[in-house]
């Protein structure tokens, strides 16, 4: 495993107007696709199957795979949607790939478009986040004026038209069918699956939703081979990740590295934890994959071993916490938001997300009973596996795991009568006089 960074959708992050069409063909922006409208489309599907590219969307999903269950071509539109929602709490990825560096998934939906034989691909963007959307309609506009988008692209014969769609803000319409109940116009809940949306998607036509990340990977992997890419990473989880590191460490950000990296040589890189404390625990993939601590440190940061050790890799959504922060108080806050962003379409969450809320925030103020952490096991229970889509299931993963980790603490809270941690001072008290 290395320890090296690799950065490549990162490279040019730092060159002024990084964002510019200019700057994106100075680093060989647009060639992948010139190559790939040379070649059959389906070896543009085995050139991608071959690299071992998998879903940077959370679920790991292998990308050229899912290209390949569209149907055969019946002269009907087939439809190619990116899921740019990115609401995940910790997942910080995709919003700045498209600030900094918008033509690497722009070149990634022409490609994809073409190989999957799609003429009209849609972007859809998490409403609140303005300046993105504006960044993206100016690089589809810079796309088209240099005829890399729109009819007979570089005289190919091939179309291709981009629709850039701003969401209204709601973390449910990052579940690729929500989405595209949303992008349809009603309401964004979670269709029935099957059937996929590789079968039935937009419109009921065959349709590829992949995230951000994953698209704007294929000009590279297009470039420089299936080799290069498979060469990096893990046997199972290939290629390069942008690991995003956010809280109590030093130098927080966007490190782009090969899966299978650790914690351990990232906080290095990341100049350790902030003012030098110790880390308490932390989210591999954002704050529904079950939590991590310092015993973790050292796990490969890739699908299987991440897996392995009782979390997932999901958004790659490094949420650090110090020994400063009160666990009880930060699993209150997640979720806070679950029960907030649940549509409601299903009991065990829609009822679920709110009993899981009333009950901690009892707990963190010291007025619950030890009764109540068998109650959130007990509730978590009903939901994981039994919700009718994943939200469900990551809403319980902060709870089982912080119990798991942190019953103490948990009991510390009723011992106290209160929060034994002091937020003025931001310093917790003595585990010792808590439990004296
Ligand atoms: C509640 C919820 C929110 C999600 N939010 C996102 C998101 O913001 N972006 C994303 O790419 N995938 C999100 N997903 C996963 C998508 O359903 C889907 O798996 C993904 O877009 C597939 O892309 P990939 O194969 O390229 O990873 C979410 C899933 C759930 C259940
Ligand atoms: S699990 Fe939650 S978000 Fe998903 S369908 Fe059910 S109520 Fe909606």
């Amino acid at each position: 495993m290395s320890t090296q960074l690799t950065p490549i959708l990162t490279k040019f992050w730092d060159d002024p107007q990084s964002w510019t069409l200019e700057t994106y063909e100075k680093h060989d922006g647009y060639k992948a696709l010139k190559k790939a409208l040379g070649m059959p489309q389906a070896d543009l599907v085995q050139v991608t199957k071959d690299s071992g590219l998998r879903g940077r969307g959370g679920a790991g999903f292998p990308t050229g795979m899912k290209w390949g269950f569209l149907p055969a071509p019946d002269g009907g539109p087939r439809y190619l949607v990116v899921n740019a929602d990115e609401s995940e709490p910790g997942t910080c990825k995709d919003i700045p790939l498209m600030m900094a560096a918008p033509q690497f998934l722009i070149e990634g939906v022409a490609i994809t478009s073409f190989a999957i034989g799609c003429n009209h691909a849609f972007i859809y963007l998490r409403g609140e986040v303005v300046h993105v959307y504006r960044r993206l309609l100016r690089a589809v506009e810079e796309a088209y004026a240099k005829g890399y988008l729109g009819k007979n692209i570089m005289g190919t014969g091939f179309d291709l038209d981009v629709t850039v769609h701003a969401g209204a803000g709601a973390y449910i319409c990052g579940e690729e069918t929500a989405l595209l109940d949303s992008l349809e116009g009603r309401r964004g809940q979670p269709r029935l699956k099957p059937p996929f949306p590789a079968v039935a998607g937009l419109y009921a036509r065959p349709t590829v939703v992949n995230n951000v990340e994953s698209i704007a990977s294929v000009p590279p992997i297009l470039l420089h081979g299936a080799d290069w890419f498979s060469g990096m990473g893990t046997e199972k989880s290939t290629g390069f990740g942008i690991f995003s590191l956010s809280g109590h460490v030093t130098r927080p950000g966007q490190y782009e590295a090969p899966l299978g990296i650790t914690l351990r040589e990232l906080l290095d890189m990341a100049g350790g934890m902030r003012g030098g404390k110790k880390l308490k625990f932390w989210t591999p993939g954002g704050s529904s994959t079950p939590l991590f601590t310092d015993e973790h440190l050292d796990t490969p940061l890739d699908f299987e071993s991440v897996a392995a050790a009782g979390s997932m890799l999901g958004t790659r959504a490094l949420q650090i916490f110090d020994e400063t922060t009160c666990v009880v108080r930060a699993v209150e806050r997640w979720t806070d938001f679950y029960a907030h962003e649940s549509c409601g379409k299903c009991t065990p969450c829609r009822e679920g997300t709110y009993w899981l809320k009333q009950i901690l925030t009892r707990l963190e103020h010291g007025e619950g009973s030890e009764e109540d952490l068998e109650k959130l096991l007990d509730i978590c229970d009903n939901i994981l596996g039994r919700a009718f889509c994943a939200l469900g299931d990551g809403a319980t993963s902060p709870i089982t795991s912080s119990i798991q980790y942190f019953r103490e603490e948990y009991l510390a809270h009723l011992e106290h009568g209160g929060c034994p941690f002091d937020r003025n001072a931001s310093t917790l008290f003595a585990k010792e006089t808590v439990s004296a």
